[in-house]
């Protein structure tokens, strides 16, 4: 409707505002702590102006003050969630004392933000509620800039300064998701650029836990799916950062040589599964069979067949019986 329409229109105007007020900061004396937080993070000026990075200062009606002389209206800035509603019926900015990324859409109109606190503290990133003009399941970070870079692969990670981290050396490719768990839309955004995706999440659990899940749905949409372990436990930021000159090197070898989600998860069920006895052997081999019972392809399915076959020195006709088997079962 019209009404709405005219409104969507406003709030992205509201944002292009606010992101600019935001990078204004950051880049004045009053964006000092910022502007050494990323330079602490490693982010050369080009970087922050590429992704147009920001710094929301400590007072409470800095953005909302800002924003008024630009004719915005309280209730503008609290729909586009960059300012809530004190008691007394006043707009307070939502964002303080947080370097603040800019979350943009394919078209280029700046939709949320994400904040990070410079030290320790709850909650480390504040993000845009869902908005008129965001949602956060189906947007993805960065793919404004990684749609141009889209083939032969999409690099998948878990957080903004992942992202910005590879860009800046050189995997231009590179997006994230906006703290939730993949989405059906969002897999589907991938699959409409590209036909593979690389996922790499933090080396931690929760970041190994989630790469697990997003594997069902980057199928799902259509995607070839490989899966990039980061060695030492980290993320790929920290990674990169570690390795200096040498981390566009040694990622591009990551990615490389890593290996599809298939071999993913037999690799994981290898280290949880103590294979040197025969009971460990043969729970190991009925797990992955499920593994494989999951795969629609049958050249997809003999491969790994032979594979575990070999490795467990048994026939390869006695895994694809058990595969065949517990496909049957689901049917
Ligand atoms: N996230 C969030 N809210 C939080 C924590 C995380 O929205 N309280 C999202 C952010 O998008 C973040 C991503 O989840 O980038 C990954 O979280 P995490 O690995 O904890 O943070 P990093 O991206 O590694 O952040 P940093 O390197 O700045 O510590
Ligand atoms: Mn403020
Ligand atoms: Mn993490
Ligand atoms: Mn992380
Ligand atoms: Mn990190």
């Amino acid at each position: 409707d019209r009404g709405l329409a005219k409104l969507r229109i406003r709030l992205y105007e509201l944002n292009r505002e606010a992101a600019r007020y935001y990078h204004g900061v950051l880049l004045s004396a009053q964006g000092r702590a910022g502007m050494e937080y990323f330079e602490k993070r490693a982010l050369a000026p080009k970087t922050i102006s590429r992704f147009g990075l920001g710094y929301a200062p400590s007072d409470r009606f800095s953005l909302v003050n800002y924003l008024r002389k630009k004719g915005f209206s309280e209730q503008e800035m609290i729909q586009a969630n960059v300012a809530f509603s004190s008691r007394n019926g006043h707009a307070i900015d939502r964002f303080h004392d947080r370097v603040m990324f800019p979350i943009i859409d394919l078209r280029g109109n700046v939709i949320a933000f994400g904040g990070r606190i410079l030290g320790q503290g709850e909650p480390k990133y504040l993000n845009t509620s869902d908005t008129p003009i965001f949602s956060k399941g189906r947007n993805l970070f960065a793919m404004n800039f990684a749609k141009d870079y889209a083939e032969p692969y999409l690099v998948l990670c878990e957080g903004y300064m992942d992202v910005i981290a590879l860009h800046q050396a050189g995997f231009q490719n590179a997006v994230a998701g906006l703290g939730t768990a993949l989405t059906p839309e969002q897999a589907r955004l991938i699959a409409h650029y590209t036909k593979e995706v690389v996922a790499s999440y933090d080396a931690d659990a929760a970041g190994q836990k989630a790469a697990s899940r997003s594997i069902p749905l980057l199928r799902e949409a259509g995607l070839t799916v490989r899966i990039l372990v980061v060695p030492d436990g980290k993320d790929p930021d920290e990674f990169i950062r570690t390795h200096g000159e040498s981390g566009h090197a040694r990622f591009q070898q990551l990615l490389d040589s890593c290996g599809n989600d298939v071999e993913y998860r037999l690799t994981k069920l290898k280290k949880d599964i103590n294979v040197q006895t025969p009971e460990g052997k043969i729970h190991y081999l009925n797990e992955a069979a499920a593994v494989l019972s999951a795969l629609d392809s049958d050249i997809e399915r003999e491969v790994y067949a032979g594979k575990l076959a070999d490795e467990a020195g048994i026939q390869r006709a006695a895994v694809l019986q058990q595969v065949k088997m517990l496909r049957e079962k689901k049917q």
